[in-house]
């Protein structure tokens, strides 16, 4: 695990953004698994700026999404198909074909879920995966318990992550979906890389036992200690409460120039 600790959540993710331009520059077919959420907002911003300012093309890029909600339809402005848009696809150059959000809406869930599993293989896998957290420590809708090894499936959310949810909905719990549909902790665990953001307080003990507690199902993120290239990026909020902080600040500042943005 890197653990990249900012000022700002700003600062995070355009640093986070950057490591993605690099693949996309390289590999302009790279295959990005996206994730919604308030977190990676500003990281969408810094990416739709490069598109507009520096010319990133994300044209033959493709796209898998983690999750969605179960009978949520597509023009709900809840549902995460409704988010991609309006915070990413419609401001870049990706094609509406290389885009994939699991549907919510599907008659067949687990043909459905077996076929967004088949998609990813036959792009060659995710190259790069956005995650961020969950209070709970969930990553996607992986719940608490989640396997370690579970692939696309319809989930339950738990009553915690409705709640936190609810503030999407009016603040009415009772209009969360308590269904989903979410990429498993073993598909993610496939991607080349991932990137997990988290930003502010309200995250800081999910990031403390994500980063430096026991591997285990309770803290579903916590898998990425294994995960060959995780990169944590956390504003001071969120590492508020790890334990090797200064570590983690004094290895970053000792990175060679190159390998800033990899
Ligand atoms: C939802 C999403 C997760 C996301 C989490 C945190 O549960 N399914 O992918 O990481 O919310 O959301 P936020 O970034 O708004 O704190």
């Amino acid at each position: 695990m890197e653990i990249i600790i900012k000022n700002s959540p700003e600062e995070a993710s355009v640093l986070a953004a950057r490591v993605i331009a690099k693949l996309v520059r390289e590999k302009p077919n790279a295959v990005l698994g996206l994730a919604t959420g308030s977190t990676p907002v500003r990281l969408y911003q810094e990416l739709i700026r490069m598109h507009k300012e520096d010319g990133l093309s994300f044209r033959e890029v493709r796209c898998f999404n983690l999750d969605e909600y179960v009978a949520l339809p597509e023009t709900h402005e809840q549902s995460y198909h409704y988010f991609m848009q309006q915070q990413l696809f419609a401001h870049i150059d990706v094609q509406a074909k290389n885009t994939l959000v699991p549907d919510g809406m599907a008659k067949d869930i687990p043909a459905h879920c077996a076929d967004f599993e088949e998609q990813i293989k036959a792009c060659g896998g995710i190259d790069i995966q956005v995650l961020g957290i969950g209070s709970d420590g969930h990553i996607a809708f992986n719940e608490p318990s989640s396997s370690f090894a579970s692939r696309t499936r319809i989930k339950t959310l738990t009553e915690q992550t409705i709640e936190d949810n609810a503030r999407f909905f009016e603040g009415d719990e009772t209009q969360v979906p308590t269904h989903c549909i979410t990429m498993g902790i073993g598909t993610i665990m496939e991607a080349k890389m991932n990137i997990l953001l988290a930003f502010g307080e309200g995250k800081a003990e999910a990031i403390r036992e994500t980063c430096e507690g026991p591997v285990s199902a309770m803290v579903p993120a916590s898998i990425l200690q294994h995960h060959q290239v995780a990169k944590i990026f956390l504003d001071d909020g969120a590492s508020s409460k790890l334990k090797l902080k200064d570590y983690y600040e004094w290895v970053y500042k000792g990175k060679p120039e190159w390998q800033q943005d990899q």
